[in-house]
């Protein structure tokens, strides 16, 4: 297992700077030639997220699909076993090489990047794509905890302060509105990718795990999701070393967890009255798609 808790000092925290118009940091940029030269494969699957959407829950849900509990679910941590594409961290390197070194078939890559960002030959290739969408407001106070206790983000600030980073896509990553927007308007003209929503995998984690087995043409017995659907709850993640990132130096857990909560509505326990007006006020203009719906509860 290759371990992260190697820096002997701790990096500053990496600044926002705008890339082709989207917000990003160097951490994501830095390898971008061999990023957009990667060479996927036909049967490749891509798990594409706005950061904080619930990449990790389906990528641990994949990987056990694929591959079930073995010695290799045990012992390497879900970001090799799932390597993040545009990510160039010292310790860990970068994610086209640990992609290229992928033992497994088929691979699963995971992307935060903004569709116009994804490398040419996933779509050359046809490979399938898993997006993840979370509803606007519980991604942003999951992002606010996430970037306050790791230290390859950016400062966030305070909370009302964040409000208006993300309203006006000023985070790693871009605008969340952008991200969803622009991928939702992907999948109208490339059938082989499967749009799901984090609300509906709370509300029933099986029938979408049935849905992702149709997607992927996996003939798996119902025992077989049981363990699957069972296995990647909450509180079984939060405890799995592999796939709860304590082994990162960078993120401090006294601040907050990386499982944190696992919930839809934690919005409700950071948004004043005010805040909550002003946001859905800003979000009715920049979500005008009606075919595009995000539930805040469930
Ligand atoms: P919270 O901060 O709201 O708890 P990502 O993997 O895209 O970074 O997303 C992380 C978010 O997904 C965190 O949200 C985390 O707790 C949540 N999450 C991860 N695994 C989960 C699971 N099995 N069930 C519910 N939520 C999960």
């Amino acid at each position: 297992m290759l371990c992260m808790c190697l820096f002997l000092e701790l990096p500053p925290r990496p600044e926002l700077f705008d890339f082709h118009g989207v917000s990003m940091t160097h951490y994501f940029t830095d390898n971008w030639e061999n990023i957009q030269n990667f060479q996927a494969r036909p049967d490749d699957i891509l798990i594409a997220t706005y950061p904080k959407a619930g990449t990790t829950w389906v990528s641990y849900i994949l990987d056990l699909l694929y591959f079930g509990q073995t010695e290799r679910q045990r012992t390497v941590p879900i970001f090799e076993r799932v390597p993040f594409l545009e990510v160039i961290f010292p310790p860990l390197g970068a994610g086209t090489d640990l992609a290229d070194n992928l033992p497994t078939s088929p691979r699963l890559i995971k992307t935060h990047l903004p569709v116009q960002f994804v490398p040419r030959s996933f779509w050359q290739q046809n490979c399938r794509v898993v997006y993840v969408a979370r509803n606007a407001k519980d991604n942003m106070v999951s992002y606010f905890h996430f970037d306050r206790m790791n230290r390859g983000q950016p400062e966030p600030g305070d909370w009302s302060n964040y409000i208006h980073r993300f309203m006006e896509g000023k985070l790693a990553w871009g605008s969340w509105y952008d991200h969803v927007n622009n991928w939702w308007k992907k999948k109208q003209s490339y059938p082989k990718m499967h749009f799901m929503f984090y609300e509906d995998l709370i509300e029933d984690t099986g029938r979408e795990v049935d849905k992702l087995c149709s997607f992927l043409g996996l003939s798996r017995s119902d025992e077989e999701k049981k363990r699957v659907t069972g296995g990647s709850q909450f509180d079984n993640m939060k405890k799995d070393d592999m796939a709860n990132y304590s082994t990162i130096a960078l993120m401090d857990f006294k601040i907050s967890h990386f499982m944190r909560k696992g919930k839809v509505g934690d919005w409700k326990n950071h948004f004043t009255v005010s805040q909550n007006e002003e946001f859905d006020e800003d979000y009715k203009k920049k979500m005008t798609d009606p075919t595009l719906r995000f539930r805040t509860e469930i």
